[in-house]
């Protein structure tokens, strides 16, 4: 089950900075190693501090993966990517609800820059549930709407996806070891689950077939960030040795 790709894969760990300010995430940052994790800055930080914390986390050897998960027209959308791989990101997002010809304009526009970060999607927003869909018009099951889009990311040249690890396992299954699986809803054994409905340990996650974790809170509101990653990072570090 993508053991081959994990093994070559020791930095799974992507500790998200969901903070409101460039102090606190350049604070977590300094307690992180980054020959050992990379760096996701969402919309919350990005909106308020804009692009040049991206530039000072590379400044410190971090890899970033700007989860902005885009979605509009294809044009504005490959404009989007394309600026952000001009700022240098390792990973960058786009819901696969934009659609084909979106995510294929997507793929255009990074394959035409010169630093080309992954190129993920976003199929169902792991908060959303059948009730949801059905709100907006979509009578199908919430699982099947998800291989659906997983299908057509798949399809339209995405490099892979972000995930719930419960779905890891039958998307590892159909688009194999190459495809990158990003989980979020990680928590290690004993941690507060807060508002994540479905989550996995670290180990259980990389074992359905994950290849990065996103850890938020357990790492981002710990006491001692840490000592926290460093336990989940020994923990996934036995199982490739
Ligand atoms: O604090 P926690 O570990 O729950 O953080 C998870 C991170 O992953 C957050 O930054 C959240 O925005 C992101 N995420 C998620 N569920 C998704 C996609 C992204 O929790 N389906």
């Amino acid at each position: 089950m993508g053991c081959e790709y994990l093994i070559q894969n020791t930095k799974r760990i992507i500790v998200a900075l969901d903070f409101s300010s460039s102090k606190e995430a350049l604070g977590l940052a300094d307690q992180l190693d980054p020959s050992r994790c990379r760096l996701k800055i969402g919309k919350e930080l990005f909106t308020r501090v804009g692009p040049d914390i991206i530039e000072k986390l590379q400044g410190k050897g971090f890899e970033i993966f700007l989860d902005l998960k885009f979605h509009d027209i294809p044009n504005t959308t490959a404009a989007a990517c394309a600026a952000a791989a001009e700022l240098g990101v390792w990973m960058v997002n786009v819901h696969a609800m934009g659609g084909r010809r979106m995510m294929e304009a997507a793929r255009e526009a990074i394959d035409k820059s010169s630093h080309r970060p992954l190129l993920i999607g976003v199929t169902v927003l792991t908060s959303i549930g059948l009730s949801d869909l059905n709100e907006i018009g979509i009578s199908t099951d919430p699982a099947d709407q998800v291989m659906r889009l997983a299908k057509l990311s798949h399809d339209a040249g995405m490099d892979g996806l972000v995930c719930s690890a419960q779905e890891t396992p039958i998307l590892r299954q159909e688009f194999g070891s190459d495809f990158v699986l990003v989980t979020p809803g990680i928590r290690p054994t004993g941690s507060d689950v807060g508002d994540q409905k479905r989550t996995m340990t670290p180990l259980e996650a990389i074992h359905s077939g994950a290849s990065f974790l996103v850890i938020g809170r357990p790492i981002n509101q710990a006491k001692c960030p840490r000592q926290v990653f460093d336990s989940i990072d020994y923990e996934l570090l036995n199982i490739s040795s």
